[in-house]
């Protein structure tokens, strides 16, 4: 067996680590704005119920696979089974193909910080101040490879230094300042229809189709943002204490991030209703949702540029500890397969972070021409991580533990320090049925619906 030399020196200390790869980018800029696509309480209620089911099982799975064997992702399915081996590397895969636009948006956060910072708040409530930012080339790059450059800094310190401290102190800072301003935005007038749309479920003119795509954009949300089917909470796992229960933690950190994109939710989606009375194509705004409508919020707030500059720096942070759980991901994977030392494998990974990412910024911009399948490169990568990657290697890990290896794989490490695993008959049904089902359904829906 492999010795990890490093790993996490508590309970809570793991929790918010896990918890800092998972709250990130994904439930602040990500989930809001899918939220206000497919129809608000709609979209909520399903990603709820698809978080305590079939987020929890994949989860618990992960956590335990990784403690189990103590290995990273590429070891970690082969000690599960050999024939399944090769299912590390494609899970290892999918944070060489996020990593870089993730950074690519880190580096939009950035840039708004450096806004907020030095005054020009007011300018970014311009609705095309957005849209003139990603669609220069010089910027955007700048941008990026600052925020590349802090993520590799933070990496070359290591699991305990960088990771841990970091979490520690801003994950609850990042918690109540966003409870503050969802509060605030509560306040606003024209915020309870933007209310009502986001938490009230309303099926009418709810057809198949849309429902479809719905259910699609929830599933690959919730990879996204919990960090799943992509080996980061096996590595992550590997990590962990043996004496702490692996249902407890996967509970609290599934319940964290669930939080974090509820509250995001909370800001965002009634503030396209105050600011622009949410009409379709606002709603419909995709990844510049966050960018156009926050400015706005802050900038109605009395001493709002501050307030916005504070969100602006704790939401790099929240950006920081997942985009250093990605890139340490990678840097693990590339040490070990090429036996490089952790910085040189950092340097490595970083070379290619910079050249990917640049595809992404100019997809936006120069290239903006330029389509895959009909998605700019950024959205694109986005598409086939999400879509087609994660469902492959989530329907896999299932076959592999409910068919395979068998649910008592995992149970026996959930039930490690003689604890009850409470959810059992719902994670096996999980795990055998309904998670396969449901991964077959997004893997096709591709081909009988434009998402
Ligand atoms: N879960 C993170 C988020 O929500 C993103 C992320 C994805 C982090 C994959 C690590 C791995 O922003």
């Amino acid at each position: 067996m492999e010795e990890n030399k490093e790993g996490f020196g508590s309970k809570i200390g793991f929790i918010l680590a896990a918890a800092g790869s998972a709250v990130g980018l994904g439930n602040i800029w990500r989930f809001p704005y899918l939220a206000a696509k497919y129809g608000g309480g709609i979209f909520l209620l399903t990603y709820i119920i698809l978080v305590v089911t079939f987020g929890f099982s994949l989860m618990v799975t992960e956590i335990s696979l990784g403690r189990k064997t103590g290995k990273s992702v590429i070891g970690a399915y082969k000690d599960a089974d050999k024939r399944f081996g090769f299912l590390g590397p494609v899970a290892a895969l999918v944070p060489f193909i996020i990593t870089p636009y993730y950074c690519v948006i880190g580096g939009w956060v950035v840039k708004y910080l450096v806004v907020f910072i030095s005054g020009q708040a007011v300018a970014a409530t311009n609705d095309d101040f957005f849209g003139g930012f990603i669609s220069q080339a010089g910027q955007p790059t700048v941008f990026f490879l600052i925020y590349a450059l802090l993520t590799a800094v933070v990496v070359i310190f290591g699991v305990e230094k960088g990771i841990e401290n970091v979490s520690k102190i801003l994950m609850p800072i990042l918690v109540v300042l966003s409870v503050g301003i969802a509060i605030y935005t509560m306040t606003l007038p024209g915020a309870g229809a933007g209310l009502k749309y986001y938490i009230l479920p309303n099926f009418e003119g709810f057809t198949g189709a849309k429902f479809l795509k719905t259910i699609v954009a929830a599933m690959g949300q919730l990879f996204y943002s919990m960090s799943l089917a992509m080996g980061i909470m096996v590595t992550y796992g590997s990590y962990m204490r043996k004496q702490d229960s692996v249902e407890g933690s996967t509970r609290q950190i599934s319940f964290f991030d669930t939080l974090i994109a509820i509250i995001a939710g909370l800001i965002i989606v009634p503030s396209v209703f105050i600011f622009s009375g949410g009409d379709a194509a606002a709603l419909n705004a995709g990844p510049g949702l966050m960018f156009v409508t926050l400015p706005k919020v802050f900038d109605s707030m009395k001493g709002g540029h501050i307030v916005g500059a504070a969100f602006f720096v704790l939401v790099t942070f929240a950006a920081l500890t997942s985009s250093v759980s990605l890139l340490e991901t990678m840097v693990s994977i590339v040490s070990e397969k090429f036996k490089l030392k952790r910085v040189a494998s950092t340097a490595v990974c970083f070379v290619f972070l910079i050249v990917m990412g640049l595809f992404s910024v100019l997809g936006y911009s120069s290239w903006s021409e330029v389509t895959i399948f009909g998605y700019q490169i950024l959205d694109f990568f986005d598409f086939i991580s999400n879509n087609i990657m994660m469902p492959i290697v989530a329907l896999l890990t299932c076959i592999l533990i409910g068919y395979v290896v068998r649910p008592g794989y995992v149970e026996e490490e959930t039930t490690h320090n003689g604890e009850v695993f409470k959810s059992k008959g719902l994670y096996e049904v999980m795990t055998k049925y309904v998670c396969p089902a449901f991964m077959i359904i997004i893997l096709l829906t591709p081909f009988f619906v434009q998402l």
